[in-house]
């Protein structure tokens, strides 16, 4: 990385890849409208019924095989052309590694990637035990090597969040901040803008109001390809 360069850590949500074709979380039709998060994404959920987590989980990532990178997750992967990037995102696609961003840290997992339920660590991983299984299904039955049930990559609710500390590093030395397609009603995450510096500017871009206020974010009302074209002008002209 060229130190000479500003920092910049990106925050995205499910909003920076709505322009892809891809469902947000909540509001309209929301995927939490139509799954219930507690069924399909919580840690009780995959103990009680793991059969329905997997077949949530080889939908989407069929659904993922389909979708491309739009041109907010262009932008955000341009801006490494002139600033130091670093992307943390709570989105499970790779949408911004396919857009060419090269520092992306998925602080919610990775929908393309597969581990044992049961690691090294009894009920926790290596990053050595993560497989990547592309677009393809995994189905009740289907063993890792060490012979323990595969499960999604993923941060259920009700799980820890073991990059947070990766994350909070990553804004606290960063020179701006830049938030994008997030409700922020999900915490960890939507804490993390508090631990930039008291000087670093701190920018959202979402159409719609956010759970969080604070004076110290700039809202700019935009999707996220416009908002990326305003952002990008306001620091040129910085
Ligand atoms: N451009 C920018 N933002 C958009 C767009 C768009 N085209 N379309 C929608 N949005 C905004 C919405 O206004 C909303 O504020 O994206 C945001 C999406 O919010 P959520 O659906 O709550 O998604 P997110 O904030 O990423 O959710 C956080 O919740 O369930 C969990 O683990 C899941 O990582 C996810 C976390």
């Amino acid at each position: 990385m060229d130190s000479r360069k500003l920092k910049i850590a990106v925050l995205t949500g499910a909003g920076v890849s709505a322009e892809s074709g891809l469902s947000t979380f909540r509001g309209n039709n929301g995927l939490w409208g139509e799954y219930d998060p507690q069924e399909v994404a919580s840690i009780e959920g995959w103990r009680r019924e793991p059969e329905l987590v997997l077949s949530f989980y080889n939908g989407l990532r069929k659904q993922l095989a389909k979708v491309k990178p739009n041109a907010a997750h262009l932008a955000i992967a341009e801006m490494e052309k002139d600033f130091s990037v670093t992307v943390i995102t709570q989105n499970v696609d790779n949408l911004h590694e396919r857009a060419g961003s090269t520092w992306v840290l998925h602080l919610h997992g990775e929908a393309t990637k597969v581990r044992p339920e049961n690691g090294v660590y009894d009920r926790n991983f290596s990053e050595a035990e993560v497989i990547d299984i592309g677009y393809e299904e995994v189905n009740l039955g289907d063993k890792a090597p060490n012979g323990s049930q595969l499960r999604p990559h993923i941060v259920f609710f009700g799980e820890a969040v073991p990059k947070m500390e990766r994350a909070i590093d990553i804004v606290d030395e960063a020179d701006i901040m830049l938030i994008v397609g997030t409700s922020l009603n999900v915490y960890p995450a939507a804490g993390l803008y508090r631990y930039a510096r008291a000087d670093a500017p701190v920018y959202l871009i979402d159409p719609e109001e956010v759970a969080v206020r604070d004076p110290r974010i700039t809202h700019i009302r935009a999707l996220a390809s416009r908002g990326m074209e305003i952002f990008l002008e306001r620091l040129r002209r910085k």
